[in-house]
């Protein structure tokens, strides 16, 4: 059993979700996340979800296996999965707002559209809203 820090980065597109969709899924994360020490956090997109995954090797991959199954969601693609040394998430959560509240410089992005994204856009991504959660005002 490998305990090797990873950080996992996938999109997929979304189909036809309700609120309580979306909900639910933010739901059973919050429950099981922290048990596992998965860390991260999802982006609810227009049209799609990006999401990060930070933890250990084993817990991730059979999370991911889990999430690249479940029908709430179709063509889902890693784009990142690599070792970690620092954490950019010290916990999980959805991120949508502070997304949305963000510039982006890409009308795609800024549409939350993240479907044709590439790995270093979703990594830059991902360490702007982590940058931006440890700020204080
Ligand atoms: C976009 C998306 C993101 C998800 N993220 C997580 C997650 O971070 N953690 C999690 O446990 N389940 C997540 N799920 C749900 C899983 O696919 C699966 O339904 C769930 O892990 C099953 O949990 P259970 O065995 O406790 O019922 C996600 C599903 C979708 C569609």
């Amino acid at each position: 059993m490998s305990l090797q820090l990873r950080r996992f980065i996938y999109v997929s597109e979304k189909v036809g979700l309700s609120e309580q969709d979306v909900a639910d899924i933010v739901n059973v994360s919050n429950q099981n996340n922290p048990s596992k020490d998965i860390t991260g956090c999802l982006l609810e997109g227009s049209n799609s979800f990006l999401q990060i995954l930070e933890g250990p090797s084993d817990a991730i991959k059979s999370l991911y296996k889990a999430i690249s199954e479940d029908n709430r969601h179709t063509n889902v693609r890693r784009l990142c999965d690599e070792p970690l040394n620092t954490r950019l998430f010290s916990d999980w959560s959805m991120k949508s707002d502070n997304y949305n509240q963000m510039e982006w410089g890409d009308s795609a992005l800024n549409a939350g559209n993240f479907i044709n994204i590439s790995a270093d856009a979703a990594k830059n991504i991902f360490s702007r809203i982590s940058e931006q959660g440890e700020s204080s005002f």
